[in-house]
């Protein structure tokens, strides 16, 4: 840990000071004293933790990250999530006071005491955590390798278990994340660092679509547990997308047959993208396309949770607000880059 404790001013109309240490970004400091700095992948791609520095030093976590452009770079713009600071700092950090009140992210020893593969190329990892180490449906937490590097995962399972369930997608041609796969196993200890995110199931009342692609599935899954915990869940209706590109990817079955006792209805659409089998019934195409054909047509008065790569999000909030009507406060979405 390169730095003791540095202090920091943020500038959001409120001026407030916090510490940072062991090496923290400046948006996981922000976050562990308490500011709702506004963020959303913790991992350079969105863009949406920019912040300008006033005074002070920052080193970069990665050099060029893809969610600064050319023209904040030139405007002097960095990013909350890839600055770690190097010396006493005044920042102006952009804060969404709605989502005050959020678990604070903790840096954890966790051990693996659970590994079970999902699909030919999904693997479900079981972390114990301790009790304490609570997290919403649908948040996310970063998990570091050995040699350092971080990813995010979500949390497929429910808060309050004392463990935490992630999925781990291989990704083809990914020697890293191959790896990460195959050499994690039970009695592994790693570190933990959670929980994060803003797409975390809101009870409202509504009934509650989830759309999940790939690896999106876990906080999806999570998203629905949380529904089906709820109060008022026995009058509830759910409605499941998940897209794989092949039948051998599909997986959502078991997770969404396991809420069936718990709502008032619960369906399952299952589309494939890529590798459809000659029998397949179902839907094939993209998520977004299936969601435009099912015809739900009182989507505008759910509440729809968007996980998968960010080009399949995009496509469905792009078509939930432009095409469906849907208001963008009844839409949830944390994109992985
Ligand atoms: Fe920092 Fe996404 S780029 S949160």
């Amino acid at each position: 840990s390169e730095v003791a404790t540095r202090t920091f001013q943020v500038r959001d109309g409120e001026t407030r000071r916090f510490d940072c240490t062991d090496g923290d970004t400046l948006l996981r400091a922000a976050l562990r004293a308490g500011v709702p700095a506004t963020y959303e992948c913790n991992s350079g791609g969105c863009g949406s933790c920019k912040f300008t520095l006033s005074d002070g030093e920052v080193r970069q976590v990665q050099e060029s990250p893809a969610g600064l452009t050319e023209r904040d770079r030139r405007k002097g713009r960095l990013l909350a999530c890839q600055s770690v600071p190097t010396s006493d700092c005044t920042v102006s950090l952009l804060v969404d006071p709605v989502d005050s009140g959020l678990p604070a992210p903790v840096r954890r020893r966790a051990e693996i005491v659970d590994a079970r593969m999902l699909t030919h190329d999904l693997r479900e990892l079981t972390i114990s955590i301790g009790v304490d180490a609570t997290f919403l449906p649908g948040q996310f937490a970063m998990l570091r390798r050995p040699d350092g590097e971080e990813r995010a995962y979500s949390m497929s399972n429910l808060p309050g278990e004392g463990v935490w369930q992630i999925q781990i997608k291989r990704v083809p041609g990914g020697a890293e994340s191959g790896a990460f796969v195959d050499d994690l196993g039970v009695g592994d200890r790693i570190e933990v660092d959670g929980p994060y995110g803003h797409a975390h199931f809101r009870p409202t009342g509504r009934d509650v679509v989830c759309i999940a692609g790939g690896s999106g599935l876990a906080p999806m899954v999570s998203v629905a547990r949380g529904l089906a915990a709820s109060d008022g869940a026995a009058e509830r209706r759910l409605h499941f997308f998940y897209g794989g590109r092949a039948a051998r990817d599909l997986c959502a079955g078991e997770f969404v047959a396991e809420l069936a006792g718990e709502l008032a209805e619960v369906t399952l659409v299952d589309v494939i993208s890529d590798e459809v089998p000659p029998d397949w019934a179902g839907a094939r195409g993209f998520v977004h396309e299936a969601v435009a054909t099912a015809g739900l047509s009182d989507l505008a008065d759910r509440d729809i949770y968007v996980a998968g790569p960010p080009p399949m999000t995009d496509a469905v909030v792009r078509l939930l607000v432009r095409e469906l009507q849907v208001p963008v406060g009844q839409i949830h979405y944390d994109r992985f880059f």
